[in-house]
This record gives structure tokens, sequence and C-alpha cells, in this order.
């Protein structure tokens, strides 16, 4: 009866909005996930709280950033508007001051009813999004950032003499750690403590949870390497350099090469290779990295209420050995392609999969139509300067598509 009403609700809305309460909207964004989830049919990722949100959601298998790398994509996604018009490649720019103030989604939720609220990385921080993540024009209040972040490149890994190094990978003991915490931890608690306080009341909000995890370095709770025997983990069957490939398409993983453990690999510079049995670490560590955000998620989603539509995605992806890459920056699959998830109340009741081509600028457009604040987002004109429009499109005419062949049914 209740998703019966709830469904009606949904209809109402979509053909006359205004008509019930806002949804709450949640967006959820893994800091470097490439879809190696098991609801993505990774058989070794360990992954079951996304997968189950998966079981009641829409979820998008060929989805792509629009660009490999975090502050770009980042901003593209939030103003759906390409690099190309954002003119950011980088971290050096604000959008605001350079080209055109416009509108991202957390503003228009903001201008149309929604508390909104960032915990986390969301935006990209510092100059990208003017050292605020663009408050208070996105936000309600100033964004919250996790207090130990500022160990994320500090020696706290126990090396195998029992000395503090600055590895990639870093399983850790979360007690024996600065603060007795990490970061993607205070987040969690950070947004459980939000959701409690908003429960009694009627102004929807909009809350975006940005974790840092996976990206590197692997550092997370050593508990999670369990799920990930190493004899379990196979490398890449693409994990040589293409011969043919153009050296400026070439990316020789510095960030990485940065590292105590990799340094000590003596790897040759620039295109390595990376031995076999430090890849399968590698991999093992990321997919433990994945399975502690998904833990925190699935803890973060027993807060979340029913009217609450829920979107999981990430920025980019990161090559795994693929092609002889352990970076992002490239324009390969493995580093454009993110996981998108979205559960709408009362409509996904069961998983709906979709091998659309989709790009992350069409996050925005869906939102505004899924939620019938105001009418569909223009699309962005050739010229002029309209603040709020989107270079994307919108999704959900496809999840409305199959919401009636489900209610007809
Ligand atoms: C960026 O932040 C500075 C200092 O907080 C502020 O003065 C400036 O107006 C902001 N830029 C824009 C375009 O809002
Ligand atoms: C940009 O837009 C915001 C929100 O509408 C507004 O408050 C601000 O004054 C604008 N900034 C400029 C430089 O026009
Ligand atoms: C919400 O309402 C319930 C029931 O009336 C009450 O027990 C609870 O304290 C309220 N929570 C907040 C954060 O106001
Ligand atoms: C590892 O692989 C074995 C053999 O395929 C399988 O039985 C076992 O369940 C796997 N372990 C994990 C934790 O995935
Ligand atoms: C790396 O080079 C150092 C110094 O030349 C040497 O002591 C060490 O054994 C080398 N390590 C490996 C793994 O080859």
């Amino acid at each position: 009866m209740m998703i019966m009403i709830l469904k009606i609700c949904f209809l109402l809305l979509v053909i006359n909005y205004g008509t019930c309460a806002k949804p709450n909207i949640l967006l959820i964004i893994v800091d470097d996930l490439k879809p190696v989830l098991g609801c993505f049919g990774d058989i070794n990722a360990y992954t079951p709280n996304i997968d189950r949100l998966a079981d009641k959601s829409f979820v998008f298998k060929n989805v792509f950033a629009q660009q490999a790398l975090c502050a770009p994509s980042r901003n593209s996604l939030l103003t759906s508007r390409r690099p190309d018009s954002l003119h950011l490649y980088d971290f050096d720019s604000y959008w605001r001051s350079t080209v055109g103030n416009f509108t991202t989604i957390p503003q228009y939720f903001k201008e149309n009813g929604y508390h909104t609220y960032s915990i986390g990385k969301v935006f990209h921080p510092g100059k990208s999004s003017n050292f605020t993540d663009d408050y208070p024009f996105s936000w309600s209040k100033p964004t919250f950032h996790p207090k130990t972040e500022q160990f994320m490149n500090s020696p706290v890994c126990v090396d195998i003499d029992g000395s503090l190094v600055k590895n990639l990978i870093c399983p850790v003991i979360v007690e024996s750690q600065p603060g007795n915490t990490l970061p993607d931890i205070e987040s969690l608690n950070e947004a459980v403590n939000f959701l409690e306080q908003r429960r009694n009341s009627t102004e929807p909000y909009f809350l975006a949870v940005g974790f840092h995890k996976p990206h590197v370095p692997f550092k997370f709770p050593n508990e999670y390497l369990e799920y990930h025997p190493i004899e379990n983990v196979s490398l890449p069957t693409n994990i040589d350099r293409p011969s043919s490939l153009p050296l400026v398409a070439w990316n020789p993983w510095t960030d990485i090469r940065l590292r105590h453990d990799i340094q000590a690999l003596n790897l040759s510079f620039p295109f390595g290779p990376m031995p076999g049995h430090m890849t399968r670490k590698i991999i093992q560590a990321y997919n433990a990295a994945t399975t502690y955000v998904d833990d925190l998620i699935g803890k973060l989603l027993n807060h979340v209420d029913s009217n609450t539509i829920v979107v999981l995605t990430a920025d980019h992806g990161w090559s795994r050995g693929e092609h002889g890459e352990f970076s992002k920056f490239s324009n390969y699959d493995e580093a454009t392609k993110v996981p998108l998830i979205i559960h709408i109340p009362g409509l996904s009741t069961g998983e709906v999969i979709s091998d659309a081509l989709v790009e992350l600028v069409d996050l925005f457009p869906t939102l505004v139509d899924l939620t019938q604040v105001a009418e569909a987002l223009p699309l962005c004109p050739k010229h002029g300067n309209r603040l709020a429009c989107t270079e994307g499109r919108s999704l959900a005419p496809y999840m409305a598509y199959k919401k009636w062949e489900r209610w007809l049914v």
C-alpha cells in the first residue's frame, strides 16, 4: 500500500509537479572508483552494500566521466558542462571568475527550496572551487572536511621493519592512526549526524558525500584484506603498453612512483613495467579499499529515509595495470568509465540495468526531471551565457519508460 501511494505520488510529480513533498537527494561520489563492483559483474569484488542498493535501483553500465582527473571531472559533473566549456583541464581556475557564473546542481536545488550540504570531497578542494567548495553559492552551510585528511600523504603506514613510511599499499589499524580514525569514517559520522538532525524536517535536503577511497594511497583498515585473498587476484589480460602508443598518450604514473614501496622496486622510468606480484597487490589493495568504502556506504544508507533519491557515482576510474598503466589521466575506458546507480523512492523496486551511453553531464538534467523542482533544464545555447542549463541530456525518460512498463503490468 505504501509503495502504491509513493508511486501515485511520483506519477503526480511527473505529470504535475508540486503536488507532493519533494524527495530528498543523497549524492554519493566515490573518489577514483571504477565499476569493479559485484553489481557490475566483477567476480573479485566484495561490495554487498552497493549491490543491495543496486538491487532496487536503475544501474547504468556504460557511463563515462568527462575527463579522468578529479577537479575537471567534478566541476563538469556539478555544472553539467564539459571541460571545454569550463576551460578547466587541471586544478587552477574557478569557473565563476574565469568563464561564467554557471549554476551548479546543489546551487539549483538550494535556490529551489532545498537545504544543501557537502561532506568530504565533492568539489575538488582548492582553487578550482575558490577554496570554499563553492560555498555559499552551492551550499546552505560551510562544507565539512575530515580533520584527518591532513595526514593523507603522511608516513603512517607500518613497514616490514615496523618503521612508519609513505606507502602506496597501506593497510592500517585504525586505532593507531592520528586521531584514532580515518577521513572517510569521519565523513560517515558527519553524514549520519546530518541525516538524524534532518529527520523531522519538512524542508527537503540535498546531501553530497564524497568518500576519499579507493583513491591512492590505498589506506584502509587492514581487516578488509580478508575479503581479498591474494591468490584470488588475477592480472588483467591487457597488461602490456601498446607498442604503437604515442608518448604523449602515456602517463608514467609519477604519483605512485613517489611512494616508498614503489620506490623500493627501482622501476625504470617512464615505462616500468610493474612486476606481476606488485600488480596483484595493487589490485588487492584497491579492492580492499573499495570494500571498506562499501561498508561505510552501507552504514550511511541505514540512516537514509525512504523518500530519498540516492545517486552513487565516481569522478572517474583508475587503471590497475591495464595497458601498463597505474593511474587515471588517460582516455582508456579503465580511467574514464564509472559506475552510476540511481535509486528512486517508490519507483525502483527491482534492479533495472541499462547499457545506454551515459555521461556524467547527464546527471543534472536527470535530477531536475526526477524531482520536478522546475521545468526541464534547457540545453546550453551555443552562444550567450545562460547560467542554469545542461550540455547533457536527462536520463529520466529512459527510467520513466521503464516505470510505465511496470505500472501497466
Ligand atoms: C572567491 O573567494 C574570494 C575570497 O573568499 C571572494 O572574495 C570572491 O568573491 C570569490 N569569487 C567569486 C567569483 O565568487
Ligand atoms: C553569481 O551568481 C550568484 C547566485 O545567483 C550571485 O549571488 C552572484 O552575485 C553572481 N556573481 C556574479 C559575479 O555575478
Ligand atoms: C523527531 O521526532 C521524533 C518523534 O516525534 C522525536 O523523538 C525526535 O527527537 C525528533 N528528532 C529530532 C532531531 O528533532
Ligand atoms: C577465492 O577463490 C576460491 C576458488 O575460486 C573461492 O572458492 C573462494 O570463495 C574465493 N575467496 C574469496 C574471498 O573470494
Ligand atoms: C634497488 O636499488 C638499490 C640501490 O641501487 C639496491 O640496494 C636494491 O637492492 C635494489 N632493489 C631491487 C628490488 O632491485
